[in-house]
C-alpha cells in the first residue's frame, strides 16, 4: 500500500530524490515544504507533486502525511528529524543524521520507542567501491581486514561557493565554514559500510585555512572553525584501523572521484585513486576500475538539475556501475535520473521497502550514529591537539526492531 510522503527543504538537493520517490510504486502523494515558498511551489510545479505546506509545523500536524523526507541544511536535521517522529512520521534524512551525541542518543531512543522507520541517505553505502569490499570480504578474500581508509575529497572551488551561496543566502561565509569531520558520513559510511565493526576511539588533526577570504574564519564561523581540511585516525571494535580524510581545500578533481576507499587485508586488498581501482593479492594486481566505474544517467544540462551549481553536476548525474546489482530495483528506475555513482536508487528502495514492510533498513538509525557520531568526536579531538578520545557507541538496535514480524507496516 502507497505511503505519503513529505518533502522538507526544496534546495539543491532535493528534487534528484522528489523525482525517484515519485517514480517508486510503494510511494503515494508527494509534498513539499520550505522556508521559502518560492522554493516548494517551484519542485511542486516542476514534478507535478501533490502540493505545498506553507510550514513543517503544518506538515507534521497533518494526517494525510506518513513519512518525512529532510533536506534542509546539514546542521539543521537533528531537531527537525526529532520533531518529525514525534508527530508520528516516518523518516528520511539526508546526511548527516547530526551534529552531536545528544541528538543522534535522543533520535535511535525515539526509533525504539514509537518502532517508526528511520534512515540516514548515506550514498557511499552504495559506492561501487564500498560494495565491491563487501562482495569480497563475504567470499573471504581479504582474509582480515585490518586496515581501511575513507576520503571525501572535494574543494570548495567545485561548486561549494556556488551551493553555500544558494543556501545561506547574505550570511553565507557564517555557515560555509562548516566543519569537514561534522560531514564524516561518506568517509566513514564507505568503510563502514563494508566492515561489519565500529570505531572505539580517535585522533584527529585540523589543517587552520590559510586562504583569507573570510570562509573559514573564526570571527565569521558560526561553528567557530577555522579547519578546512581534516585526518582522523580511528581504532575499531575488532582490533582493526580505519584512517578517515576530509579535505575541502585540495587539488584534486572531485567531478571524477569525490569519494575513494581502500581496504588492507591479510590476504587481499583494494585501492582507488581518481580514475583507478585495483584489487590485489600477495601475486597479483587486477584492474577492476571498470567494474567500479559509474556510468552518467542523463545529462548536464538537463532541466532536472536548475538549481545545482555547474561544478556539482557531474555527482547529481552519476549513474550504476556494473559492480552493481540492478534486479532489486522497481522498473519505473530504468531510465531515472541517478547520482552519487548510482546510490539515489538504492537508497530510495530501500527506505520505500522498509516503511511499506516495517523492516529495518540498512542505514537504520544505529548504523546512521555509527557512521556519523565518530565524525563528532574527531571534530573535538581536533580542536584539542590529537588528543585521543573515546567514542560512545550507541549499539545496534534492540532485538524488538531486529524482528520485523513485530512491526506494523503503514496501512
Ligand atoms: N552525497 C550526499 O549524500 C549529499 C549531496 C548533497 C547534499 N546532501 C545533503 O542534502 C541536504 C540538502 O542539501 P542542499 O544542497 O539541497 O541544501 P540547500 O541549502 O540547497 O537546501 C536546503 C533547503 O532547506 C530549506 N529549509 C531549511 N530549514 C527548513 C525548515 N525548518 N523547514 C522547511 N525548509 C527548510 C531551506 O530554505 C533550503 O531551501 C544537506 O543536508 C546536505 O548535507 C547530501
Amino acid at each position: 500500500m502507497p505511503f505519503t510522503l513529505g518533502f522538507v527543504g526544496a534546495g539543491q538537493f532535493a528534487g534528484q530524490f522528489a523525482k525517484l520517490f515519485a517514480l517508486h510504486p510503494r510511494v503515494g502523494d508527494i509534498t513539499v515544504t520550505d522556508l521559502l515558498p518560492e522554493r516548494s511551489a517551484a519542485l511542486v510545479d516542476r514534478l507535478g507533486l501533490a502540493g505545498t505546506f506553507s510550514s513543517l509545523d503544518d506538515m507534521l500536524a497533518s494526517s494525510a502525511v506518513d513519512a518525512v523526507a529532510v533536506f534542509t541544511q546539514r546542521w539543521t536535521h537533528g531537531p527537525i528529524v526529532e520533531r518529525a517522529l514525534r508527530a508520528g512520521k516516518h523518516v528520511y534524512s539526508a546526511v548527516p543524521m547530526a551534529i552531536t551525541v545528544e541528538e543522534m542518543e535522543t533520535i535511535t531512543r525515539l526509533v525504539a520507542e514509537t518502532r517508526l522507520t528511520y534512515m540516514m541517505g548515506e550514498t557511499s553505502y552504495y559506492n561501487p567501491a564500498t560494495v565491491y569490499a563487501r562482495q569480497k570480504l563475504a567470499e573471504g578474500a581479504f582474509g582480515r581486514v585490518f586496515y581501511a581508509e575513507g576520503d571525501y575529497v572535494h574543494d570548495m572551488d567545485l561548486g561549494f561557493y556556488d551551493a553555500y551561496r544558494y543556501s545561506g543566502g547574505e550570511e553565507w561565509k557564517t555557515t560555509a565554514s562548516y566543519p569537514p569531520l561534522l560531514y564524516p558520513t561518506h568517509s566513514i559510511g564507505g568503510v563502514l559500510g563494508a566492515l561489519p565493526t565500529h570505531a572505539v576511539s580517535v585522533s584527529a588533526i585540523g589543517v587552520s585555512d590559510q586562504r583569507g577570504d573570510g570562509v573559514f574564519d573564526r570571527a565569521v564561523s558560526m561553528f567557530d572553525n577555522d579547519f578546512s581540511n581534516a585526518s582522523a585516525l580511528f581504532e575499531l571494535a575488532d582490533g582493526g584501523i580505519m584512517r578517515t580524510n576530509e579535505m575541502r581545500r585540495v587539488g584534486y578533481p572531485a567531478h571524477i572521484k569525490e569519494s575513494r576507499f581502500r581496504f588492507f587485508g591479510t590476504e587481499g586488498s583494494l585501492e582507488q585513486l581518481a580514475t583507478v581501482s585495483v584489487w590485489q593479492d600477495k601475486n597479483t594486481v587486477t584492474d577492476v576500475s571498470e567494474l567500479l566505474r559509474a556510468h552518467a544517467s542523463m545529462s548536464l544540462d538537463d532541466p532536472a538539475l536548475a538549481g545545482v551549481p555547474e561544478a556539482l553536476r557531474d555527482a547529481f548525474v552519476s549513474g550504476h556501475a556494473p559492480i552493481h546489482d540492478l534486479t532489486r530495483l522497481p522498473r519505473e528506475f530504468e531510465n531515472a535520473p541517478n547520482g552519487h555513482e548510482g546510490a539515489h536508487h538504492f537508497l530510495v528502495d530501500d527506505f520505500a521497502t522498509a516503511v511499506d514492510e516495517g523492516t529495518l533498513p540498512p542505514i537504520n538509525a544505529w548504523t546512521a550514529a555509527r557512521f556519523t557520531l565518530p565524525g563528532v568526536i574527531a571534530h573535538e579531538s581536533a580542536l584539542r591537539n590529537g588528543e585521543r578520545l573515546t567514542i560512545p557507541d550507541l549499539g545496534s538496535p534492540p532485538a524488538h526492531l531486529s524482528d520485523a514480524s513485530s512491526r506494523q507496516a503503514v496501512s
